[in-house]
């Protein structure tokens, strides 16, 4: 996994953990979206985050995107939904705010999908935390049980596969008796 990826997910767990509130302004070119959502901002507290403007922000930052948002801009066309969500998703978190104005964006059905995606996974964290509960109470005693036997090998898991493995081949080497004495893996 890349460094770019684990990070991006780590800005959309903790977004999604937040439950922000978000508001899609949609209208068309003159319809006097920016003025409202200034009075809105104003009277209502919330942050108004533009795709263009981050778009644009992004292109002049020098990085990576930056040709292929000019590129995309100067035909017209709607940058690939991945990056604008990630523009939008960085400036939700640093914002620190909880309720967004979020202007120009969904612009195509592409844009709507992938941030509906992500949307579910809201679904998945509150999965995951209730799976973890369930653990906590059911199995961490199991574990235990045969802790207090000296009959667990226990393994850091929250390292890269690579290096979960090493550690997993460590317990499994035969150094003979090892694997058999051991009757649980963490
Ligand atoms: O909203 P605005 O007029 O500032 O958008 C300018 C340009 O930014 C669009 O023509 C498009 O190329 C790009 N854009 C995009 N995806 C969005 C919003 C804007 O690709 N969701
Ligand atoms: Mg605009």
């Amino acid at each position: 996994m890349g460094t770019a990826d684990a990070s991006s997910k780590d800005v959309a767990f903790s977004l999604a953990e937040k439950k922000p509130k978000v508001v899609f302004v949609l209208g068309g070119p003159g319809s006097g979206k920016g003025t409202q959502c200034a009075n809105i901002v104003q009277h209502f507290g919330y942050t108004h985050l533009s795709a263009g403007d981050l778009l644009r922000a992004e292109r002049d930052s020098g990085s990576e995107n930056g040709n292929m948002i000019q590129n995309m801009m100067n035909e017209g066309k709607i940058v690939p939904s991945e990056v604008t969500i990630k523009l939008l998703e960085k400036a939700m978190l640093e914002s620190g705010n909880d309720k967004f104005l979020i202007d120009g964006f969904p612009r195509n059905e592409e844009n709507r999908a992938a941030f509906e995606a992500i949307g579910r996974d809201d679904d998945n964290i509150e999965t995951i935390r209730k799976r973890f509960q369930v653990f906590l109470e059911s199995s961490l005693p199991v574990i235990e049980y045969y802790k207090a036997k000296g009959k667990v090998r226990e393994i850091d898991a929250t390292k890269s596969i690579e290096e979960v493995f090493e550690a997993v081949k460590v317990i499994f080497s035969p150094k003979d008796e090892e694997v058999k004495k051991c009757c649980a893996i963490l």
